[in-house]
């Protein structure tokens, strides 16, 4: 069953009934401001930092769901004139036009996400709604923009209450602290404008503003006085008296509340203009005037004033959703695909690249499964979110790097997290996950294939935050290198730490008392507990730091990178060979994880989908037999799972992975960010058949109409599918934000469709089901369009016969390491290339 369908023409998808089978969101925002925003209205926005600047607050796992968003209530008054003030209640009509908070029965329902907006239409008895809801690109507020249409035949006599509930800004402390939090909330109300001000009299030298561009009836800011304090959001006093209170809120809980009346002839539209911002002043220019003896203090409103007149009218808000629309075109037109298979076409050029951008804006921050109060930026999370965002908007790339790097450690392992607003790394998580500093390599490669920008290798990046220890970026990634050699075990493979890219096999930890963090407890420092993943992710990136050696003019550091490669490849054939697949790891007392010795755990994707992507066993036959494997034992209609058979039992050797339920998360979930692994590993082998049915199974597209077991958004990709295990298998957890975003782009853009940014130019290897007979691709790259056509018409998986480029054949590659590859030079002419690619 759908709930939707996408408009590939508008980017939007359409939902059209409310009661998804969970919030079915979009987020609002892209550079300091963000807001999330559920199909109902319901969501909360920040500024920069979920956790530390909250204007909203927000209800997570309450009932019912998705409590609390910016709700608008309408009151039709039927017979009552505009201005009368005895309102008649048993002859008017209130309801949500979003549905929820009252969960109001509509005529008509329908709300479209697009990219970076969200529109609700509805319609009850007459009378139309309709709310746009955006964060414009040059500032820090959320603008909703409602328009009432009378299509009925009579006079229409109607009361508008807005409502939104203000965060006392640190949303930890807001949700706990009640002690204090009931006494420091403050407001200040001036015309249309309610201003949120708790702290602001002392720390604070920031306010949140929720304004409307038009006189209006009254207000209130109290949410008692509003509500009823035994009241829930869908019966507010205020509305149900059909008359404000001009409450002024004195600490318990601020909420900002308009109240509007609108008499609206037949076939009528008036518009508002809602704004919710976020202003700061100086520090020095906080007051317009100071407190005195029983006379608060009054707050500078130079900041909301400028805001809220430059968003009074209609067409200022059209003006700046145009330019929201205009920034979007311009980002997706770098990258875009046309085929016949719509579902991977859409998902391709919009909205899995629409979810990059929200993972690179939010790393794994805030969702409607991360309560943004927990995680900050994840350093392994973080570079690889880059590498499905830097083709986008590549100098947020670079300075996300920098700040990244700042992290890392002087002997190069790094803290796993940072927070966004201090850009510092996280104490209580502190280092130890001895994967993490590859990844900069990774991320870093990236930037530059995308770029060819070496520069960046040279910019000084301080260690552990701290200027006095600064080095190039080029001394960091040496270091992580090098991290991974000097920090080896029994069999010569790397350590694992607390923790490889699985978060989850903590095999230091042996945790056995209850609510003990897996990540930070190390019970057991054994020093032989080894990984295979990451010698694997080791294979795969450090070809990448030997090629920026040797194009930065460092031979010999570049002989002994290749060299350290050779070696770890030795010890990964050696000691991570299991016979019919890659072994996963060797637990703190030696033993195998991963293998067929083992009686739960025998085979894992993660090691099998990196070492083939790494190109080990491509020549002997086992890369085949690993991915075999994989299929055989870990292959599901809706994606690989992690691992079988699932661990039935806590393992104290093992630590997380072994905690869940079987077929959830990392014990046998179809963990779905490994699973573009194994779709570029299945290229590598030409197999493009299977490489497109490992993308299709966990593309949220093709599972549509399945909408009722899958229940998450149908447009962007889950962290997790319950797996064969679990009781609810295809049930999916966890949407937006995941790796899976970056590594599924990586995978059906470079290594299915083919056209992979490479250091020397646009490298095309297209690997596709032998039925899928071609398609085109725009790509912007390096300041010029190569606008791409690719002819299987010879029903091949693989294998390019001719590259025609504006007109001319073009030669492969004689010699290097893309020789016998087609490479697409760089032109940064800023003109358009005509590529026609020829399978077969
Ligand atoms: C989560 C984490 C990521 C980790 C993965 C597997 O997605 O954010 O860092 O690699 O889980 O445990
Ligand atoms: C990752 C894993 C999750 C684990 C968490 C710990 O997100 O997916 O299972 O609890 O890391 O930080």
């Amino acid at each position: 069953m759908q709930y939707g369908y996408f408009d590939d023409k508008k980017r939007e998808y359409v939902i059209t009934r409310p009661d998804t089978p969970w919030p079915w969101i979009n987020y609002l925002g892209c550079g300091d401001f963000f807001g999330l925003f559920s199909n109902t209205s319901g969501g909360y926005c920040f500024f920069r930092d979920a956790r530390m600047l909250r204007l909203t607050r927000y209800r997570y796992n309450n009932v019912p769901q998705d409590s609390g968003g910016r709700y608008f209530y309408l009151r039709d008054n039927a017979g009552n004139s505009a201005d009368s003030q005895s309102v008649d209640n048993k002859s008017s009509d209130i309801w949500t036009p979003s549905w929820k908070p009252m969960k109001s029965e509509l005529d008509r329902y329908e709300c479209c996400h697009g990219m970076g907006y969200s529109r609700i239409s509805s319609a009850r008895n007459g009378l139309a709604f309709t709310q746009v809801s955006f964060v414009p690109l040059e500032d820090t507020c959320e603008i909703h923009k409602i328009t009432l249409t009378n299509e009925s035949k009579k006079d229409k006599n109607i009361d508008i209450f807005s409502f939104v509930e203000f965060c006392l800004w640190n949303a930890n402390d807001d949700m706990t602290n009640f002690q204090r939090n009931f006494s420091i909330g403050e407001v200040e109300v001036h015309g249309s404008a309610i201003y949120h001000k708790t702290e602001y009299r002392e720390r604070r030298n920031h306010y949140a503003v929720w304004s409307v561009n038009v006189p209006v009836t009254g207000f209130d800011t109290d949410r008692e006085s509003f509500l009823g304090l035994y009241n829930g959001f869908d019966r507010p006093d205020a509305v149900f008296a059909g008359k404000a209170n001009n409450s002024i809120a004195s600490g318990w809980a601020p909420i900002g509340s308009h109240h509007i009346k609108a008499r609206l002839a037949p076939g009528e539209s008036k518009t508002y203009v809602f704004v919710l911002g976020y202003c700061e002043n100086p520090e020095d220019q906080k007051w317009e005037k100071r407190a005195d003896y029983g006379v608060p203090g009054v707050i500078n409103k130079a900041p909301s004033d400028a805001l809220l007149k430059k968003y009074s009218s209609p067409e200022a808000a059209d003006k700046a959703l145009a330019d929201l629309n205009k920034y979007w075109d311009d980002l997706l037109s770098r990258f875009t695909v046309e085929a016949e298979d719509k579902k991977m076409a859409r998902m391709a050029g919009v909205w899995n690249q629409y979810q990059c951008m929200v993972t690179f804006n939010m790393s794994r921050s805030a969702s409607y499964f991360e309560s943004g109060i927990g995680r900050g930026m994840g350093f392994r999370d973080s570079n690889q979110d880059l590498l499905g965002f830097v083709h986008l908007v590549p100098e947020r790339a670079r300075s996300r790097i920098l700040d990244i790097a700042a992290t890392q450690f002087p002997d190069g392992s790094a803290y796993h997290q940072y927070q966004p607003l201090t850009k510092r790394g996280n104490n209580e998580v502190g280092g130890g996950f001895n994967d993490d500093p590859l990844w900069l390599i990774c991320g870093v490669a990236a930037y530059i294939k995308e770029t060819g920008d070496y520069s960046i290798l040279e910019e000084s990046v301080p260690f552990d935050n701290n200027e006095s220890l600064a080095d190039s970026l080029f001394i960091h990634l040496k270091r992580s290198f090098d991290y991974t050699i000097t920090h080896t075990g029994p069999h010569g493979l790397p350590l694992i730490g607390r923790a490889d890219w699985n978060d989850c096999l903590n095999l230091n930890c042996f945790s056995s008392t209850p609510g003990e963090s897996f990540q930070t407890t190390a019970n057991f420092e054994s020093g032989v507990a080894e990984s295979v993943l990451i010698a694997a992710i080791f294979a795969f990136v450090g070809p990448d730091y030997v090629e920026i050696c040797l194009r930065t003019g460092q031979q010999e550091e570049a002989e002994r990178a290749q060299k350290a490669i050779a070696s770890m490849i030795d010890t990964v054939n050696k000691h991570g060979w299991d016979g019919n697949w890659f072994l996963r790891a060797y637990d703190a007392h030696g033993k195998k994880i991963g293998s067929n010795e083992c009686e739960d755990g025998k085979i894992f994707i993660e090691s099998n989908g990196f070492a083939v992507m790494a190109g080990i066993g491509l020549d002997d036959g086992r890369a085949k037999k690993a991915l075999d494997s994989v299929k055989e034992h870990l292959d599901t209609p809706y994606g690989i799972v992690l691992q079988q058979p699932a661990y039935r039992e806590y393992h104290l050797e093992l630590g997380e992975i072994s905690s869940y339920p079987p077929g959830y998360k990392e014990n046998s979930g179809i963990f779905c960010h490994n699973n573009p692994w194994v779709t570029i590993a299945e290229t590598m082998l030409g197999r493009g058949g299977r490489a497109f049915e490992t993308y299709k199974n966990i593309c949220p597209a093709y599972r549509e109409d399945d909408s009722q077991l899958r229940r998450l958004e149908p447009y962007v990709y889950a962290q997790m599918v319950a797996g064969k295990d679990a009781a609810r298998f295809g049930e999916a957890k966890n949407s937006w934000l995941t790796g899976t975003a970056a590594w599924t782009f990586v995978s059906i853009s470079q290594y299915i469709l083919g056209v992979r940014p490479v250091f020397d130019g646009l490298l095309i290897n297209p690997c596709i089901p032998p039925d899928m007979k071609g398609y085109s691709i725009t790509r912007y790259f390096r300041g010029a369009d190569y606008h791409i056509t690719v002819d299987n018409s010879a029903g091949v998986e693989k294998g390019v016969k001719s590259i025609m480029l504006d007109g001319q054949h073009l030669k492969a590659c004689a010699e290097g390491i893309y020789a016998g590859s087609y490479v697409l030079p760089i032109f940064g002419d800023g003109k358009v290339h005509k590529v026609d690619v020829v399978m077969g």
